[in-house]
């Protein structure tokens, strides 16, 4: 199909990930964003962004959970608050605070003005941005979750905006990029983004979190049980 950007109707299905989001948008998921399967995420999310399957199976798994039909999602959905939703998102509010969906310019303040005088994004910003973020629903939110849960998946999502926009190696992106990425969720195709062409894997994506960990200074406010993602 044709792989031109068209905003999402009124009736389309959209979730708070604007990476899926941006996948919808382009015609490599379902533009209606309903009916999803696991091997349809991790076909669109390798031809649109070059992440390799590994780096997202257990995501997409998880995303399953989000509704009772057995094998597909419907992207809005996945907002359902602690199955991969969490708090301290980086361009949506905390589910306690009202709207944990929709893209919300306030909260993209701390993303939009991290890394000052440079026209790059990296891994020390974001972890940076993570930490500021933190702090803001610390003191804001008095039903924040953040356990190694949340802290794991913000991690990631991390590297993934670094990875998708950027220099998969390197985790260097480009300002606009990243944030047309996310205001618009859009691949910045005009302004002179192309697809990564180094594969984006789990063991990229955790080397870029590794950085990412070490400039988040995170600590825990409540424990979480053991997860058990895989064999
Ligand atoms: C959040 C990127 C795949 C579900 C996010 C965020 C980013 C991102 C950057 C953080 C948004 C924020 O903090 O405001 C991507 C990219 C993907 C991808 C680039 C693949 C190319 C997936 C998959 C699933 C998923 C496979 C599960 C089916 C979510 C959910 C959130 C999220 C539910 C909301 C978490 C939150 O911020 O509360 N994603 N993602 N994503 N992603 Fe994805
Ligand atoms: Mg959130």
């Amino acid at each position: 199909g044709s792989h031109e950007w068209i905003a999402p109707t009124a009736t389309d299905a959209r979730s708070p990930c604007p990476g899926l989001n941006t996948l919808a948008n382009h015609g490599y998921l379902p533009r209606d964003g309903r009916n999803i399967s696991v091997p349809m995420i991790l076909d669109a999310a390798l031809e649109g962004f070059n992440v390799d399957p590994d780096g997202l199976i257990v995501a997409a798994k998880f995303g399953l959970l989000s509704g009772n039909a057995p094998t597909t999602l419907d992207l809005d959905a996945l907002v359902l608050h602690s199955l991969i939703e969490h708090d301290a998102s980086i361009s949506r509010g905390d589910f306690a605070l009202g709207d944990n969906l929709h893209f919300n310019e306030t909260i993209f303040t701390t993303l939009m003005n991290a890394n000052p005088g440079a026209d790059n994004y990296n891994t020390t910003s974001a972890g940076q941005v993570m930490h500021d973020r933190l702090a803001i629903s610390l003191a804001t939110n008095p039903s924040i979750t953040n356990t190694p849960k949340e802290f794991a998946l913000r991690t990631i999502e991390s590297a993934l905006y670094l990875s998708v926009m950027g220099n998969p190696l390197t985790g260097i992106a480009p300002k606009e990029f990243v944030q047309i990425f996310f205001r618009e969720e859009r691949m910045p195709i005009e302004e002179g983004w192309t697809r990564p062409t180094t594969s984006i894997t789990r063991a990229s994506l955790n080397a870029l979190g590794a950085v990412i960990i070490a400039n988040a200074n995170w600590t825990a406010t409540q424990e979480c049980e053991a997860l058990v993602l895989g064999p």
